[in-house]
């Protein structure tokens, strides 16, 4: 780590390709009975290098966005292995994938069903798509990523579904041979799925009773990452539950991993610039901010942070650390962003710091690099993908004409 960051700088994204494939695998062995289709989410963490490592894993892709679509096809996804979910698709999106003959079509809603149909005729196209359902169950996570329940803007309730179907589910344009689910990110416990994929199932037994032929399920992504412990069920234990609801059902099952592959596979490497004592209070200013990991100022999200090189005494290597180790100090982790949410962690017991010490902040693989933003108009950091004892640039640091280069066209 002190060699990346000498070499490539702070802060900056470091990925390993082992642990992402490893997490790859986890999912995809844990699953193999049902031999599903597995999409990685794109949106979790987008890297085309990251997408084309697990491509060759084997992996498709879950994209929401002609921009991760872009994506997809960029690192060589199979466009069967496709499928584009997401509210508020656009013409030229739809008509993108459309012409790039992704797998399905991930519906949300009666009127973008009415669309496709109507851009798909327009290109005498068939495609094939899903109904997204909402199957009305809590995923007992934050509410800016709870998705399954009634009140949220995803899917159609499942009464309105086999509305639905019986308007629009005979006709060759869009086959609608396919439901698709997604509950909330992350679900930490199993019954939340199986609640829904029981729901869900029941629908399908009376779409095929109305004649409709079904083959297709998706349940979507949201499986758990270990961000404090071990809070999140491994792969394993959400299948030990699933897969019994689903073998010999005819169907053809997609999963939509993202987290639970990326999350502990990055860490954001950042350097500490400052201490300050206010009041009270002790601050770490590093050279991190929130432009660059906003997950604990949207969602107050945990996130384990320790430094590279601990003072003699401090080394650990899993999270339990024991707080009441003498020599630990309470601190705020912030960064230099013009904002008092611009902080990474709050009251941590970290050992002692100083101006220059590295910092990991660990389980930042998932929705980091990705939700950065210049705010402040500071360069989007680099991403790094260590290899075995190898690493590479992946993307490289911006530099302050990136910031302008597209206000000057
Ligand atoms: N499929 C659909 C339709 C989704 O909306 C999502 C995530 C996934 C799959 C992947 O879920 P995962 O396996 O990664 O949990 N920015 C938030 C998370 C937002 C998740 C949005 N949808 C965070 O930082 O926690």
């Amino acid at each position: 780590m002190a060699r990346i960051a000498e070499e490539v700088g702070t802060p900056a994204y470091v990925y390993s390709a082992a642990t992402l494939l490893h997490h790859y695998d986890a999912v995809a062995a844990a699953f193999s009975e049902l031999d599903p289709i597995i999409c990685y989410s794109i949106k979790s963490c987008a890297n085309v290098h990251v997408c084309r490592r697990l491509r060759e894993q084997g992996s498709g892709f879950d994209v929401v966005s002609g921009g991760e679509l872009y994506r997809a096809v960029a690192a060589g996804g199979d466009p069967a292995k496709i499928v584009f979910a997401g509210v508020g698709k656009t013409d030229e999106e739809i008509n993108q994938a459309i012409d790039a003959r992704i797998g399905w079509f991930n519906i949300e809603s009666e009127a973008e069903l009415e669309n496709l149909i109507a851009l798909a005729r327009r290109r005498n196209a068939s495609v094939r798509a899903a109904l997204r359902v909402n199957p009305d169950v809590d995923p007992k996570t934050h509410r800016y990523t709870s998705t399954g329940k009634k009140e949220t803007k995803f899917g159609v309730d499942l009464e309105r579904a086999r509305r639905v179907f019986n308007q629009y589910g005979r006709q060759d344009s869009v086959r609608l041979t396919g439901i698709h689910l997604h509950i909330g990110s992350p679900v930490n416990t199993v019954e939340p799925y199986v609640a829904a994929i029981e729901k869900t199932l029941a629908l399908i037994d009376e779409l095929r009773a109305d004649g409709f032929a079904i083959d297709t399920l998706d349940i979507g992504g949201g499986f758990g990452a270990n961000y404090k412990g071990s809070e999140a069920p491994p792969a394993v234990k959400y299948a030990e539950q699933i897969v019994p609801l689903l073998r010999g059902r005819g169907l053809r099952i997609i999963l939509e991993p993202g987290r639970s592959i990326a999350a502990n596979a990055g860490i954001l490497l950042t350097r500490v610039l400052y201490r300050k004592t206010s009041g009270e209070r002790d601050f770490l200013i590093v050279d991190a901010g929130m432009n660059d990991l906003i997950r604990p100022a949207l969602y107050e999200a945990y996130h384990f942070i320790w430094p590279v090189r601990p003072a003699e005494g401090f080394v650990t290597n899993d999270r339990g650390v024991d707080l009441n180790r003498p020599g630990l100090r309470l601190m705020d982790v912030v960064g230099p962003v013009c904002e008092s949410g611009d902080f990474l962690a709050k009251d941590r017991m970290l050992p002692p710091m100083d101006r220059g010490d590295l910092v990991a902040v660990f389980t930042a693989g998932a929705y980091g690099f990705v939700m950065a933003s210049h705010y402040n108009s500071r360069p989007n950091p680099p991403e790094v993908l260590v290899e075995g004892d190898q690493y590479r640039v992946i993307r490289r640091r911006e530099t302050y004409d990136d910031l302008l280069a597209a206000e000057l066209l």
